[in-house]
């Protein structure tokens, strides 16, 4: 992977999505750092990269709004001029994603469509803004879950979602392989982020009950995600594509 390549990770402003773009910059990878309400968050991103010698933007994108993303991509290619000198992205990572668990009874119409409209559908359609822009040799990655594999109460539209991202990711690998584009999809497990309220970092209960589910015997840290991205984004892995790649520690195997 060369210094010229850019990446664009959406939901960089914390959690898994900053792993992951601070894990590319390792790499010298130039970043664009997206993030839908935590401006500060996305700004730290960029301060710790460019604090290490990288090179990253951060631009506002909620992933929810697909009627903005025509703007969106319009604005993206002028950041990439006035910035990079190039109109293109070689690395696009789809993390950005909400979950709300609430078994059968409990959901919504409201929560349904937000978890649908967030995970699937506006990754759906920044995937088509945005690919006009991805040359031969670009990869995709989509954040998916381990969920996807193993059951468990209260996560149906959660998991079904993400479902649709892997079942997404296969399909797309057909269109996109005859363009020299690779895509995959990572499926992290229970990792210590802000997620789900921060559930898996700070309960003590949760945490341990999901430690012990693990062949590793604990959660993932968010910088274990990112770096596996990171990987499956370099050159190294040049011929996999239209996989799903589980990144748990060995979560209920
Ligand atoms: N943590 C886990 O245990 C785990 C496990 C499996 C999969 N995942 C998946 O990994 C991804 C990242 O999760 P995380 O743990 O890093 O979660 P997180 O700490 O809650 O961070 C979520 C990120 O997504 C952004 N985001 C949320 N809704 C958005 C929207 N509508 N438009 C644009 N950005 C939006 C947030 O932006 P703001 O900060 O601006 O709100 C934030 O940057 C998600 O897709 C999640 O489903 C997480």
């Amino acid at each position: 992977m060369t210094s010229r390549q850019i990446a664009l990770v959406t939901g960089a402003s914390r959690g898994l999505g900053r792993s992951t773009a601070l894990a590319l910059a390792h790499r010298g990878v130039r970043v664009v750092v997206t993030y839908r309400e935590d401006a500060q968050g996305a700004d730290d991103t960029v301060r710790v990269i460019t604090g290490a010698g990288g090179d990253a933007l951060a631009m506002p994108l909620d992933i929810g709004d697909v009627d903005s993303f025509a703007a969106f991509g319009a604005e993206l290619v002028e950041q990439l001029r006035a910035r990079w000198n190039t109109e293109n992205l070689d690395i696009l990572v789809n993390n950005a994603g909400i979950g709300i668990f609430a078994p059968l009874a409990e959901v919504t119409t409201a929560t349904f469509d937000a978890v649908v409209n967030t995970n699937f559908r506006g990754t759906f359609f920044l995937v088509q803004a945005l690919v006009p822009h991805i040359p031969a040799g670009g990869r995709i990655i989509n954040v998916s879950t381990s969920l996807t594999r193993h059951a468990s109460p209260g996560t149906s539209v959660y998991s079904a979602s993400k479902a649709a991202l892997e079942v997404l990711t296969r399909s797309l690998a057909i269109e996109l392989g005859a363009r020299g584009i690779r895509i995959n999809a990572v499926a992290p497990g229970p990792s210590a982020t802000d997620f789900n309220g921060g559930a898996m970092r700070d309960a003590p209960e949760l945490r341990n009950n999901l430690a012990a589910q693990t062949a590793l015997g604990r959660v993932g840290e968010p910088d274990e995600i990112g770096d596996a991205i990171a990987a499956l984004a370099s050159d190294d892995m040049r011929w996999v594509t239209a996989e799903r790649i589980e990144v748990s520690g060995g979560s209920l195997i």
